[in-house]
């Protein structure tokens, strides 16, 4: 296990920005660190004294509690500086005098008295620019010399991905000849990033599974998103499917994974100046998500899957719209696993970025 390039690094654009054997690496260390953690082995030497600051600008529950109780675990501090009682970062032009402080500030401050600066961002504290969020992070990171570890932006959720390949990985042992299906569900609310589906068809392209896409018209990805996906997939023989039907999306499936993410319509999207050139509709996002309900994984799609198929999502799942009980709580769900993930893909983040002694 080659572990010694990872030190400093951050984890921004993970699924672009390290390769094949570098997340083999991950996903091994992961399970490794799984294994000793269930036998009470002490893991509080790896990154002892080491300081992992968070800013949540959106809600978590998993995100959160992963990344406290993993960098403990690991012997170091995590101290959360909430936007709004800190001065909330912000990037030049978007700034409100003694409300906000300028990154560059916020970053270098945080780089002398800790290790590592992990963001959540996207849609209302982003503006709803699509790209703003990852720009913010990556903003971030030109200002910081250590880690800046993305919690989920409004293009990327690298940690969720990574907790996804875990899951994967225990289930079916590797990733070559795993038909994973990542498809679009219903839910009541129509204002959501794209960033979990993004990450997980690039992940699952570049560990070398089937990927197939389903989503009714209206709902595609980021088209440079895909690009990036497609060219994995090539690099393994493999090829990204598409269809916009529900039911296609799970026959023969090993993995379906439905959730809801939001349409293009959703976001406001600016030019490199910042201009807007095209504004968010509300109205036909809210009526491309009520065309679909229908979208709504049944007992009756998961009897399409393949022997031993499993049913994944990331969670908070919105059960009767989404997904309906008997599937999200029934034998082929694996929520609860990938969920547990969380904390393991993050600490084996933390330990090799953060410099752990491992
Ligand atoms: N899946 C996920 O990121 O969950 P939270 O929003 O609860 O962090």
């Amino acid at each position: 296990m080659k572990t010694n390039n990872f030190r400093g690094r951050d984890w921004i654009d993970a699924e672009l920005d390290y390769t094949k054997e570098e997340w083999e690496t991950l996903i091994d260390l992961s399970l490794r660190l799984k294994q000793e953690f269930s036998m009470g082995v002490d893991h509080s030497n790896i990154l002892k004294g080491k300081t992992l600051f968070s800013m949540f600008f959106n809600q978590s529950l998993r995100t959160r509690s992963t990344f406290a109780a993993g960098i403990q675990q690991l012997g170091g501090n995590y101290i959360e500086l909430e936007p709004g009682k800190t001065y909330t970062p912000a990037r030049k032009g978007y700034e409100v005098p003694y409300k906000t402080e300028r990154i560059c500030d916020v970053a270098s401050m945080l780089d002398r008295v800790g290790d590592a600066i992990a963001i959540r961002m996207y849609g209302k504290p982003a503006h709803w620019i699509y790209g703003f969020a990852n720009a913010t992070l990556k903003e971030f990171a030109h200002y910081a010399n250590n880690p800046i570890l993305n919690m989920e932006c409004d293009i990327h959720h690298p940690c969720q991905s990574l907790a996804d390949m875990i899951t994967i990985k225990e289930k079916f042992g590797g990733f070559k000849g795993v038909n994973v299906t990542m498809s679009w569900a219903y839910s009541g609310s129509f204002e959501k990033p794209r960033a979990v589906p993004q990450s997980f068809i690039m992940a699952a392209a570049k560990m070398g599974c089937n990927v197939t896409i389903a989503h009714p018209e209206g709902f595609e990805m980021d088209p440079r998103i895909i690009e990036e996906s497609r060219k994995m997939a090539a690099m393994n023989g493999t090829e990204i499917k598409m269809t916009n039907n529900f039911d296609e999306g799970f026959e023969g499936a090993h993995v379906v994974y439905p959730k809801s993410w939001g349409t293009g319509a959703c976001f406001n999207y600016v030019d490199d100046a910042g201009t807007v050139v095209k504004e968010a509709d509300h109205d036909l996002a809210r009526s491309l998500f009520e065309a679909n309900k229908d979208w709504k994984t049944t007992q009756k799609q998961m009897d399409l899957t393949a022997r031993g198929g499993i049913y994944m999502h990331c969670l908070p799942a919105d059960r009767d719209q989404e997904v309906t009980d008997d599937v999200i709580d029934g034998p082929q769900s694996v929520v609860m696993d990938e969920a547990e993930n969380r904390l393991h893909g993050q600490k084996a983040v933390m330990a090799l970025l953060m410099g752990g002694r491992l």
